[in-house]
């Protein structure tokens, strides 16, 4: 299994691009089972759940061609995936494929829609009730499915069709408001959507729907109305740049005391985490072609946060901003609101030398002078990255084991911290 080695301590200097979101390339790819004309994808990031979602929708006989890289372009530049669902030839996801995403379950709703039935494996394996599936279901029986769970499958059925209704999302989930978006542009009638999740990915996917036919209304509100349509078309639609890795990465120059510039990176997709890094004295400025991070000299305060739907503090943020705060002056609440248990990185963290004390949803980080590097573990997605700016500060080497969680969601990061002086090497095997 590869590993990350960093040798900590070097200041970050030059220019990051930012790769197209993975958490809006994946629905936006779920999309195209929608209709039998080809939807492209530009600037979808190369990620191994890119890949793994390409499996899966193959399997749904999906047709999926990836442009090849062209004379003169660079491997910054996201990719261009074709995506053609002539013909469903398979309406089930089986559970050694969905188990490995949970994103995947969201084929849930096309599939129903487009083909009257679907039989999706419920996602990780898990029961229902440890990772709820609930809203989704709700809402698509709200829309007439006939829903049954059956060895760990959810079966929908709607052999005449689904139709519109009034839903109301008792929680704001985005993957909930992905599946009944694409149920109810092919549903009839009027469907409104109510507590819709506003996260800048559902408004990619909203956007992209009404460029392929769809009519809804309300894009990027909390209210979405949708007037179902007979069908949708192909069509061309590019990825927005990904806000998690924006934050991520204005977070790794911030810790190194260094000096970034995020090339393509939209400020507007993450105001709330922009404002809390300057309050903690990092200077941040934004213009059209990107957001220019840098804190030269000057010490990081401790601030205090609380995650939320957008446009709050972002979950997926949280264990990068505990790293960044594990060596500012002070002591910082940082509460997770969205997520039980999403604080896995916290003993890692301390193997390095951080000062973190756990209080049932709060973590409170209290500040020290050196970190030093040790031997970690990647846990998920996010918490991996947060061992990556702590090593990047530590004193000495660290070594990341467990790094596919990494690949999962960051496009060649060795590649883009290195080519900002960062010491740091990809160990095979
Ligand atoms: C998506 C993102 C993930 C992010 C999360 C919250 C993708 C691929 N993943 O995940 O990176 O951290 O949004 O911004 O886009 N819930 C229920 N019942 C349900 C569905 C969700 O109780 O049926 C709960 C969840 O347990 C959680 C909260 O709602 O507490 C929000 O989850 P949700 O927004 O649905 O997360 P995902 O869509 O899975």
């Amino acid at each position: 299994m590869d590993r990350i080695r960093i040798i900590g301590g070097k200041r970050l200097e030059g220019t990051i691009p930012i790769s197209g979101a993975k958490n809006a390339a994946l629905p936006l790819m779920i999309a195209s089972l929608l209709t039998r004309e080809t939807l492209t994808l530009k600037n979808v990031p190369r990620l191994a759940d890119v890949t793994q979602l390409s499996r899966i929708l193959g399997n749904h006989g999906v047709d999926i061609t990836v442009a090849g890289k062209r004379a003169g372009q660079s491997t910054s530049d996201g990719q261009t995936v074709k995506l053609t669902a002539e013909e469903i030839v398979d309406t089930t996801a089986p559970y050694a494929m969905v188990a490995r995403m949970r994103a995947s379950f969201w084929v849930l709703a096309p599939l129903l829609a487009r083909c009257g039935e679907a039989k999706v494996s419920l996602p990780g394996g898990c029961a229902i009730g440890t990772r709820p599936v609930d809203l989704h279901l709700a809402a698509l029986k709200s829309l007439g499915a006939e829903i049954d769970l059956e060895g760990g499958y959810v079966i929908a059925r709607a052999p005449k069709g689904l139709t519109g209704n009034k839903i109301v999302l008792p929680k704001v989930s985005v993957g909930a408001t992905h599946n009944t978006l694409m149920a109810a542009v092919l549903a009839r009638g009027e469907t409104i959507i109510d507590n819709a999740a506003r996260e800048p990915e559902v408004a990619d996917l909203a956007t992209c729907l009404v460029e392929m036919g769809a009519r809804i209304d309300g894009i990027g509100t909390s209210t979405l109305r949708i007037e179902g349509v007979p069908s949708l078309h192909g069509a061309e639609h590019t990825v927005l740049p990904d806000r998690i890795e924006t934050g991520t990465y204005a977070m790794a120059a911030a810790i190194t005391g260094g000096e970034v510039f995020l090339e393509g990176a939209r400020a507007d997709l993450l105001q709330e985490a922009l404002q809390l890094l300057r309050d903690t004295g990092i200077e941040v400025e934004e213009s059209a072609s990107g957001i220019k991070v840098s804190r030269n000299g000057g010490g990081l305060q401790a601030v205090s946060v609380e995650t939320q739907p957008f446009p709050g503090f972002p979950t997926d943020l949280q264990a990068q901003l505990m790293a960044l705060m594990c060596m500012a002056k002070g002591t910082s609440q940082v509460r997770e609101t969205i997520f039980e248990n999403r604080f896995m990185h916290v003993q890692e963290l301390a193997r390095l030398g951080a000062r973190i004390e756990l209080k049932g949803d709060t973590a409170l980080v209290t500040g020290v002078n050196d970190l030093r590097g040790a031997q970690v573990m990647a846990t998920d997605l996010r918490a991996s990255v947060s061992l990556i700016i702590a090593g990047l500060a530590a004193q000495g080497e660290t070594l990341i084991g467990r790094v596919y969680h990494l690949d999962r969601g960051f496009e060649r990061i060795e590649e883009k911290l290195g080519r900002c002086g960062a010491h740091i090497e990809r160990i095979s095997g």
